[in-house]
């Protein structure tokens, strides 16, 4: 396994950064680092300036369940599920924002290991949890991805209960968003630079594109993921990112590992990411060299001028992972037999081009 501490790549001209602080990038220790959960991490501001880090949560459950004898996706979709339901979190499920029409709409994947099978939702409304209607499509169907008004009729047909998404909080933040809207919001960037930044003041990427993805191996060395997000903050309703489709946002292969993604999902669409890590790491490359390389391709695609933040996150089946991101200030979240933290993602670039 190459070593990769403090390394420099150099792309289309461009001096890239990684990281210092990579411990993905540590020489494997003899003994599989398992269980393991990791998961982004985005930080979540209560009215009352606590700050928290979604995915810790996630993570910490999911190796719990996993240290507790539990498959690995009943592990990750329990450790999302607090996510989704936490109305504080404006990036995911209940209280996630909302489409242009204020409407919430959510999109999940899932995908297991041991049987390679997967399941996904897209703009499923009204139901707070959909990685959990997505694990339904899954073990109840033959299909891999349903939508809208079909998925909404799937999950009440198994007992889910139809609920409002929007909080008070995601409504004053769409309310604000809609009135500023101007002439200088065009579809191309997603209403940027006018109405979007001033409806919250404290918007990041990590907002405008809310996602979280979850990925465990267990003792054994089974593998599972899964994404589920409320999408791009003001979307057009109907539009669906990369976290329902298998490939993009999330994809497993028990004999090699898994790969996830965060932050804008046309971007990652465009080079299949989740997929192309996963296959990355089959061809040798560790999990950090695997994320890097997908997101070098999305930057070619912009010839070295990238426009959006993207996100992939992996790890292997002897438990060693990586977070990395486009440009600099990412973070992903850990727990493992040493516990549970918070670690910077390596990069590529220190902030996007002016
Ligand atoms: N990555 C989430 C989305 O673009 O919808």
């Amino acid at each position: 396994m190459p070593k990769l501490t403090r390394r420099h790549f150099v792309l289309s001209g461009m001096t890239a950064i990684v990281s210092t602080r990579m411990r993905s990038a540590r020489a494997p220790s003899r003994s599989p680092n398992r269980p393991l959960a990791i998961a982004s991490a985005n930080r979540v501001t209560l009215p009352d300036g606590t700050v928290y880090y979604n995915g810790i949560r996630a993570t910490a459950r999911a190796f719990e369940l996993m240290r507790a004898g539990s498959d690995p996706l009943d592990a990750v979709i329990a450790g999302v599920t607090i996510v989704e339901d936490d109305p504080n979190d404006m990036s995911v499920g209940y209280g996630g924002l909302p489409n242009e029409e204020g409407e919430v709409e959510l999109d999940a994947s899932v995908m297991h290991g041991p049987t390679g099978r997967c399941g996904a939702v897209a703009a499923l409304r009204y139901i707070k949890n959909p990685s959990q209607v997505a694990r339904l499509v899954m073990e109840e169907t033959d299909h891999i991805l349903l939508v809208g008004e079909g998925a909404l009729r799937f999950a009440l047909s198994f007992g889910f209960q139809k609920q409002d998404l929007l909080t008070e909080r995601a409504r004053q933040v769409w309310l604000q968003w809609r009135r500023e809207r101007s002439e200088r919001d065009h579809w191309m960037q997603n209403k940027l630079p006018g109405a979007l930044r001033s409806a919250l003041p404290t918007l990041d990427w990590a907002h405008m594109t809310g996602t979280i993805n979850c990925l465990a191996v267990t003792e054994a060395g089974d593998l599972a993921g899964v994404t589920t997000t409320s999408g791009l903050a003001f979307k057009v309703p109907g539009r669906v990112g990369d976290s329902p489709i298998i490939g993009c946002g999330l994809y497993v292969d028990n004999d090699v590992g898994a790969a996830g993604s965060t932050g804008w999902g046309e971007d990652n669409i465009r080079v299949v990411g989740a997929h192309t890590v996963v296959e990355n790491m089959r061809r040798g490359m560790s999990p950090l060299q695997a994320c890097l390389d997908a997101l070098r391709r999305i930057v070619k695609l912009y010839g070295g001028r990238p426009a959006h933040q993207v996100n992939f996150y992996a790890i292997n089946k002897n438990g060693e992972y990586a977070g990395a991101a486009i440009f600099k200030g990412a973070q992903f979240a850990v727990t493992d037999a040493r516990g549970s933290r918070v670690e910077d993602s390596a990069y590529l670039l220190e902030r996007p081009p002016q």
